[in-house]
């Protein structure tokens, strides 16, 4: 039987900077898509230090080094979440693992028969969108993510480093890939802050790399309940609803799927 890929769209949730809060982000964008009722494919995809797991308060048994290995097939390895899945929305993961050198050392042909494997996955309910936590930086294992994805979700904060960072990003992905498929999304920042960062980030491609500007899918702000729902291993999508955070990334969904 041939398996044809999904048709369902992959965003990868990557930066430049490490912390800025990648995983955070996945994890409550895939409760809330869950809430309206999307089949979320959550593939962890930082290969070094894999945490969604972690952040999930989960124990896989098998995970992508076993895929890695030739031990198990992502069907093998794929992990419902039943506390993200709420109404008719499901989320499962495919989970990594931390400082596993197979993992660390995958090589551009294992990620790219991993993310063909990816796309022909056959789950019951069959992913409406699938998102994959890309780990920071530019290596490049996070180019061929962000380059195979439908859009990459680029996360920068206001700080000058993350935004160099990003740029960074921007830069190799088109010059390496032939990659403009990025969208920005700037945490912990105020509405002036996040414009600020938006406005410098697309002039710097525009003027730079002759791109066309960038889309500004939202601006997170820095919210004290969000990052305790992230130290307590909880959802602030499920736990702190009301939470500014949280406001600010349901107000993004509709711009995304
Ligand atoms: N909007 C926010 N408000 C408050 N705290 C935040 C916000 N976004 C992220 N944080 C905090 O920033 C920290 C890093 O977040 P997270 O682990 O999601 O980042 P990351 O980009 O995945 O990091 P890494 O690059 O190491 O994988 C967490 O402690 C989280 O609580
Ligand atoms: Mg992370």
């Amino acid at each position: 039987m041939t398996t044809h890929p999904t048709t369902a769209p992959l965003f990868a949730i990557a930066s430049g900077k490490g912390g800025v809060g990648k995983t955070s982000l996945t994890l409550n964008l895939a409760a809330l898509m869950a809430q309206q009722g999307q089949h979320v494919l959550l593939l962890d995809g930082d290969t070094g230090l894999a945490n969604l797991d972690v952040q999930l308060n989960v124990q896989p048994v098998k995970d992508l080094a076993h895929v890695l290995a030739g031990q198990a097939t992502l069907a093998d390895i794929a992990l419902p979440i039943p506390q993200l899945s709420q109404g008719k929305g499901s989320v499962t993961l495919l989970p990594g693992r931390a400082g596993h050198a197979g993992l660390t050392s995958v090589t551009q042909p294992q990620l790219t028969q991993l993310l063909t494997d990816l796309r022909t996955l056959t789950l019951t309910p069959s992913p409406t969108v699938i998102l994959i936590d890309v780990a920071a930086g530019v290596a490049p294992a996070q180019l061929l993510m962000c380059a195979q994805s439908t859009a990459t979700l680029l996360v920068t904060t206001p700080d000058p480093s993350s935004l160099t960072d990003a740029y960074a990003l921007i830069k190799l992905l088109w010059q390496q890939h032939g990659t403009a498929n990025t969208r920005l999304i700037v945490n912990q920042a105020s509405k002036t802050e996040g414009t600020q960062v938006h406005t410098r980030l697309t002039t710097a491609a525009e003027n730079f790399l002759k791109l066309p500007p960038l889309p500004l899918l939202g601006i997170i702000p820095t919210d004290k309940h969000y990052s305790q729902a992230v130290r307590a291993q909880r959802i602030a999508a499920l736990t702190a609803p009301q939470s500014t955070a949280v406001e600010a990334l349901e107000t993004l969904l509709p711009n995304l799927v």
